[in-house]
């Protein structure tokens, strides 16, 4: 029995010396373990006279428990400290300076975009999407452009391995993909969307860039209504003052066909470098839709006309913002990115 109560002492005495969780599980497994201290003890009660056992028996019971007690009591404690010390290594010390939250942006051609989306939703002209990789037949010979034709040679374009399946050059497929599935409704449509042509990239040429087409079509459109429209969308993008002119050109799916310029906004007209000493800038690309045009879109060219236009977005982002060179738009440069 002495021998119980010295293991006892001894026992507690070094729990309460335990100062972390790691001591206090090998304190664990020395004292109450399968093979600890205790554990030891009570396999000698078989070799005891058999009238001693019981009260052996029961003292070495005892023992477990009050050291089971005392160690959960060790846990607790050994856990609220540690607990403690780590608030206090991790207090957030408030009068530090705060860290700058990193906020992503919009891209330059993003926000042209929706200034352009803006503008054209205000005049009721809805988004309509069509897809990327085109056929020859709506990309070329639906807009009046047959194969051989020598206005191809004005869209260098990325053919596909698959015949006739190629990167649309321009926009305007979308022209007969929106006909086809309006007709004979009238439409207002903008058809946003990048296009791919295969140049040789240059400060002033790249070989994916997104271009916005428009398309009216109805029974009493004019060459007054487009003249009208794109002064007006003119106005609405950059400032109410600015001069323009429509300069006639030449499209295979518009006639008449017009450029639009803008009175450069950098020089007022007087003739610098971004205008190239012209005074003017030619933002877009335009025209009544072609007779052919419309009836491959389903429409009677006797009964109804249209016009449409189509811009180069970046063109118009670098003309905005001042920037001389389309190639920063795709070349995820932060410090381009960053100050839009
Ligand atoms: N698709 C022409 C281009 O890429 C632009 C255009 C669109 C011109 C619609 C007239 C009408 O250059």
């Amino acid at each position: 029995m002495d021998t119980l109560d010295a293991l006892y002492a001894d026992s507690l005495a070094n729990l309460q010396e335990t100062e972390s969780m790691a001591s206090l599980e090998v304190w664990y497994r020395d004292n109450l373990g399968r093979k600890g201290s205790v554990q030891l003890e009570t396999r000698k009660v078989g070799q005891l006279p058999p009238a001693e056992r019981p009260l052996f028996g029961q003292q070495i019971n005892k023992i477990k428990q009050q050291l089971s007690a005392a160690y959960e009591e060790r846990l607790a404690a050994l856990k609220a400290a540690e607990l403690r010390a780590q608030l206090a290594a991790d207090a957030v010390d408030v009068t530090l300076p705060g860290r700058r939250q990193w906020r992503g942006r919009l891209h330059p051609s993003t926000l042209v975009l929706r200034e352009i989306y803006r503008i054209w939703g205000d005049m009721g002209f809805q988004v309509y999407r069509s897809r990327d990789v085109e056929t020859d037949e709506y990309n070329f010979e639906l807009l009046n452009i047959p194969a051989h034709h020598p206005a191809r040679d004005m869209w260098d374009t990325f053919y596909t391995t698959t015949p006739g399946v190629l990167l649309r050059t321009h926009t305007s497929p979308g022209q007969i993909h929106a006909m086809r599935e309006y007709h004979p409704q009238a439409i207002r449509v903008i058809l946003p969307g990048m296009c791919y042509r295969y140049e040789q990239i240059t400060a002033r040429a790249e070989i994916q860039f997104h271009q916005v087409e428009g398309l009216a079509v109805g029974r009493k459109i004019s060459l007054a209504d487009l003249k009208g429209t794109l002064a007006e969308f003119a106005r609405r993008m950059f400032g109410q003052e600015t001069g323009m002119r429509f300069r006639a050109n030449y499209f295979p799916f518009t006639e008449p066909s017009a450029e639009l310029d803008i009175e450069c906004f950098i020089c007022q007209g007087e003739g610098c470098a971004v205008c190239k000493q012209t005074g003017w800038l030619e933002i877009l690309g335009s025209g009544m839709v072609h007779p052919t045009v419309l009836e491959n879109g389903g429409y009677d060219p006797a009964r109804y006309s249209g016009f449409a236009f189509g811009m180069g977005v970046e063109r118009i982002a670098m003309l905005k913002y001042g920037i001389d060179d389309i190639r920063y738009f795709w070349a995820n440069d932060l410090r381009f990115l960053e100050q839009f």
